[in-house]
């Protein structure tokens, strides 16, 4: 078996929150969340794996290498244009020869990994197995319909009016029979070749399509909300490990991960938490559920619950709460005078402000 990673896109995406032009890089825990698909594929005992590539092709190949450092052997796949998932299938055809193969979309997180998918598909060995979970808005997904017994009936992507609220997750497993279906699908309204109308070729055809339903999935939406709380489900499992530097002033409560480089001076750390590598906590509080990622600056501060991105600098700030900050932000204390906000926001940014 095989595994085939999307981590292509159009890297046109200017979100503020993350600055990432490789959606599959955003961090979580200070991780990117391709690593954990790529260590999900690991434990489930894959090790050759495709990546597909597009536009942040350079990005991702910086990040993930020869595959190694996960037990891996990565090789890279082109594709030229985004035009959808079913073509990334097609373009991996040479790749991906007659073996049985998991796509693993690169942006979704998968919490508890694939191991009790690839089992169940190991064992029927139907021509694909999908991934569902249960969504409180399935329009944004790939919806799925069930028969009685559990066998997939249909699948709509993206339907105006869902016919149930199991969503399609960006973890699919496939037979070689899924090499015609991607030849025979047309573009969608969208203009891209949709894995989701493959599957449902499939089933018209009278191929057997089955699935498992998990529980704890999330993919980057641009949501803060739903950011932290991945961050959080993340950080529970965090062990307490101490790399760097922690001053015989500082305090550290719980589970707390101390990167290499890292320095903890006059400061209490609550965990669960982690304090990437070269960060500086100096004077200030971090509480539970907070990532500082690497190259970080908190000094004279207090941060709870929030995730602070790559050489971000937090300075004289009393509590800075269920907050994501992006990379290299400088956030520091106002002026007590005059009373007028002043303030440099990138495009799309979003400030509370109580006045
Ligand atoms: C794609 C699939 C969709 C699936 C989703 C999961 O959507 O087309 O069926 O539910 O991934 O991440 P997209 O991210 O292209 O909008």
């Amino acid at each position: 078996m095989k595994a085939l990673v999307l981590a292509g896109g159009s890297g046109t995406r200017l979100r503020p929150i993350t600055h990432t032009s490789a959606k599959q890089l955003v961090p979580v825990a200070n991780k990117p969340v391709l690593f954990y698909g790529l260590e999900a594929i690991a434990a489930a005992g894959v090790r050759e794996v495709g990546i597909v590539v597009g536009d942040t092709s350079d990005e991702i190949t910086e990040a993930v290498g020869d595959g190694s450092k996960f037990g891996l052997d990565v090789s890279y796949i082109p594709q030229p244009k985004p035009l959808g998932l079913a073509h990334a299938v097609l373009v991996a055809r040479d790749y991906l020869g007659e073996d049985d193969f998991v796509m693993y979309l690169g942006d979704n997180f998968v919490v508890g990994g694939i191991d009790g998918p690839i089992r169940d598909f190991r064992a029927a060995r139907p021509d694909a197995h999908l991934l569902l979970t249960h969504v409180s808005d399935p329009r944004s997904f790939g919806v799925a319909e069930l028969d009685a017994t559990g066998r997939v009936r249909s699948l709509e992507e993206k339907p105006a009016h869902p016919r149930s609220d199991l969503a399609l997750v960006g973890v699919y497993l496939f037979t070689p029979a899924i090499h015609e279906a991607v030849r025979a699908v047309k573009p969608s309204w969208r203009g891209e070749l949709e894995i989701t109308d493959a599957v449902q070729w499939l089933i018209d055809v009278g191929h057997d399509v089955r699935s498992t339903q998990i529980t704890g999935y999330w993919k980057d939406t641009g949501n803060v909300a739903d950011m932290l709380e991945v961050n959080r489900l993340v950080l529970e499992e965090t062990e307490a490990r101490h790399e760097g530097l922690v001053d015989q002033h500082s305090t550290l409560i719980g589970r707390v991960r101390i990167e290499e480089g890292a320095e903890v001076r006059n400061s209490r750390v609550v965990g669960p938490a982690v304090i990437g590598a070269n960060a500086v906590v100096a004077g200030s509080y971090v509480g539970p559920f907070t990532s500082i990622a690497e190259d970080c600056l908190v000094e004279d501060s207090e941060v709870e619950f929030s995730i602070v991105l790559r050489g971000a600098s937090i300075s004289g700030v009393r509590r800075i709460e269920a907050s994501l900050i992006g990379r290299h932000v400088r956030v520091t204390s106002a002026p007590p005078v005059p009373h007028a906000h002043r303030l440099v926001l990138g495009d799309h940014s979003k400030a509370q402000i109580s006045s």
